[in-house]
């Protein structure tokens, strides 16, 4: 089983200095752990084993699996210490071994996770010397992506991504074994990544130039991106030709996936901006699945207001020097301005629902503007 989040931005928890957000839900974890129980009653049979819990982490899960186990049972611990961080360290110490005689008896070691499988190692190793009648693993999570060693893993409650996980017995440093969910770590919570808006001639290119420099950020004009992909003939930019050519609107899929491409080329960015997208409501959910599958989000769109009048003295002003044909017709431009406002009303909604719209005075020098919208970025 694959469980894929569906996380609940609220819900987002911080421990120390990472946050979390919601990924395994009690129930979940609950129905896993029935269903272990009755797998391995069915193998085991009549025998009375010997479950043999991994501490720290496995506590919960111990104590949960023993009271849903339906025959009698023996119940110990061994203690290792194995993590420090969020990286699975090489280095495995036994805290405390086996303290009974387990010969002939079938045992069966409960692990709350197997990441990498060095602990696998060392839990063999222990079992290496005691005759017992049989040794099976049984793990509540499982990385197999991560998963390093040849050693059979007899029962798997639940495969999960290999990302940092806590709750249920998990810690990170210490902290987030009592709560009874599972978190997920949210690895790109520092990014900054921003819409950028405003009305033709408002100036959003000389800001996003500013603001990537500023803030180290990548820009994605969909425009670019467009031209890009089409002019290289990669998959994408040939799909989205092919509809440009029957007259077709390029389907939003199309456009995200070219997106997502941009996204997972800067993936160790400080964030981005875009610009051209989303124009719909539609595009904007798309946007935001997108930003969470990077464990990320849109943290605000910024709009650049800029009067109408002004707007059309400044575009008159360009298409003197030029040279562009719809810079030169004052109808033209005021239509275009109407265009503009009557589209992208619905993303001021959809955005300002969110507490994530700020509109910023675009009237002013350059910097006067840079820094209006400065302030509002450092405010995130
Ligand atoms: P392995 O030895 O790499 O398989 O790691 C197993 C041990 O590392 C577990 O018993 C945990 O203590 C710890 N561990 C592995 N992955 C995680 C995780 O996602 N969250 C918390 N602890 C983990
Ligand atoms: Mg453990």
């Amino acid at each position: 089983m694959f469980i894929f989040a569906s996380p609940n931005e609220k819900q987002v928890i911080k421990l120390h200095d990472k946050y979390f957000k919601p990924f395994i839900s009690a129930e979940e974890i609950d129905e896993a752990v029935s269903r272990l129980a009755v797998e391995i009653a069915e193998d085991i049979g009549d025998e009375i084993p010997v479950f043999v819990g991994i501490l720290n982490g496995s506590f919960m899960f111990t104590s949960d699996f023993v009271k849903k186990y339906p025959k009698p049972c023996e119940v110990t611990f061994i203690k290792l210490a194995s993590y420090a961080g969020i990286k699975s360290s090489e280095d495995i110490q036994r805290l405390i071994g086996i303290t009974q005689d387990l010969t002939g008896r079938t045992v069966v070691v409960l692990e709350d996770i197997i990441d990498s499988g060095r602990t696998m190692d060392e839990v063999h190793r222990i079992f290496e010397n005691e005759k017992v009648k049989s040794l099976k693993i049984a793990t509540l999570f499982f990385k197999p992506e991560a998963y390093k060693k040849d050693y059979k893993l007899h029962y798997v409650g639940i495969e999960i991504p290999d990302k940092f996980i806590v709750g249920y017995g998990l810690d990170y440093d210490g902290l987030g074994r009592d709560i009874p969910e599972v978190y997920q770590i949210k690895k790109t919570e520092h990014m900054i990544n921003l819409v950028l808006f405003g009305p033709p001639g408002a100036g959003k290119g000389t800001q996003a130039n500013y603001l990537k420099d500023k803030y180290d950020l990548v820009h994605i004009s969909t425009g670019d991106v467009f031209r890009y992909n089409i002019k290289n003939e990669t998959a994408l930019g040939m799909l989205a030709k092919s509809y440009m050519d029957k007259g077709d609107l390029v389907p939003d899929q199309v456009t995200i996936d070219m997106l997502n491409a941009e996204v997972e080329k800067n993936a160790d960015a400080k964030g981005f901006i875009f610009d051209g997208f989303p124009r719909t409501s539609a595009q904007a959910e798309a946007l935001d699945a997108l930003m969470n599958s990077k464990d990320s989000e849109i943290k605000a769109m910024i709009a650049l207001e800029v009067d109408d009048d002004i707007l059309v003295k400044r575009l008159l002003e360009r298409g003197k020097t030029s040279g562009r044909s719809d810079d030169a017709d004052e109808d033209i431009i005021r239509n275009r301005i109407k265009e503009y406002y009557e589209k992208t009303a619905i993303l001021k909604n959809y955005y300002s629902a969110q507490n994530k719209y700020f509109g910023v005075d675009g009237v002013g020098s350059i910097e006067e503007i840079t820094v209006r919208v400065s302030s509002v970025i450092n405010s995130l």
